[in-house]
C-alpha cells in the first residue's frame, strides 16, 4: 500500500466526472487500498478517487465504526434535511455548514464486486454524499447558498480540526 498525494484547490481533475468501474481488477483493488491508507494518514473521514487524480468511481470511508471501500456508489433514495459542518482534504482550511438529505440509501459494489445496499444516516450519510459528489466533480462549496458561509482556519495549525469541534450535540465536523 502507498500514501497518495491529494489534489487541492482548483485542480481540474477535482471538477471532472469520474467514470464507472467496469471490472473490479487488481488496479482497482490497489487503488482502494492506497486510498484507504491515504485517508487514514491525512487524516480524513473519506476520500474519492478524483482527489488522488484518478477519474474512476471509487470512494473510501474511514469513520470510527465504518470502514468502507465502495465502487460505483450512487444515492438511490434520500429523505429529510440536516445541516452539518463540512471541510474537505482538497480545500484545506475551509469549512462551512452544508445542508443535505439526512437519511440516504446507497447502492454500490463491494471490493469483491458484489452489489450492496447501504442505509445511512448521521455522519455516515454525510460523508457518503460528500464523497459521491466528488465523483461528479462537485465540491461542498457548490452546495452553499452563498460563498459568505465559507470560513477559513489556517490548516497548518495542528489543532485546526479539533478547534472546530464545537456544539458536540448539534454540529458535527467532517473532513473528507
Ligand atoms: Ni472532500
Amino acid at each position: 500500500m502507498a500514501t497518495l498525494p491529494i489534489l487541492t484547490g482548483d485542480h481540474p481533475v477535482l471538477r471532472q466526472k469520474a467514470k464507472k468501474v467496469g471490472k473490479v481488477d487488481k488496479a482497482i483493488l490497489r487503488l482502494l487500498d492506497d486510498m484507504t491508507e491515504t485517508v487514514q494518514s491525512a487524516p480524513g473521514l473519506g476520500l474519492a478517487a478524483n482527489q488522488v487524480g484518478r477519474l474512476v468511481r471509487v470512494i473510501v470511508i474511514w469513520l470510527d465504526e465504518h470502514h468502507l471501500q465502495l465502487i460505483n456508489p450512487e444515492v438511490v433514495r434520500a429523505e429529510g434535511e440536516v445541516t452539518m459542518e463540512e471541510g474537505c482534504l482538497s480545500l484545506p482550511g475551509y469549512w462551512a455548514d452544508v445542508r443535505r438529505p439526512e437519511k440516504i440509501t446507497v447502492r454500490a459494489l463491494s471490493r469483491n464486486g458484489k452489489p450492496m445496499r447501504l442505509n445511512a444516516n448521521g455522519m455516515l450519510a454525510r460523508v457518503l454524499q460528500h464523497e459521491i459528489d466528488h465523483l461528479d466533480g462537485i465540491l461542498f462549496v457548490d452546495r452553499l447558498d452563498s460563498i459568505d458561509q465559507l470560513h477559513y482556519t489556517a490548516p497548518d495549525r495542528e489543532d485546526a480540526a479539533d478547534s472546530h469541534v464545537r456544539e458536540p450535540m448539534g454540529t458535527a465536523v467532517l473532513q473528507s
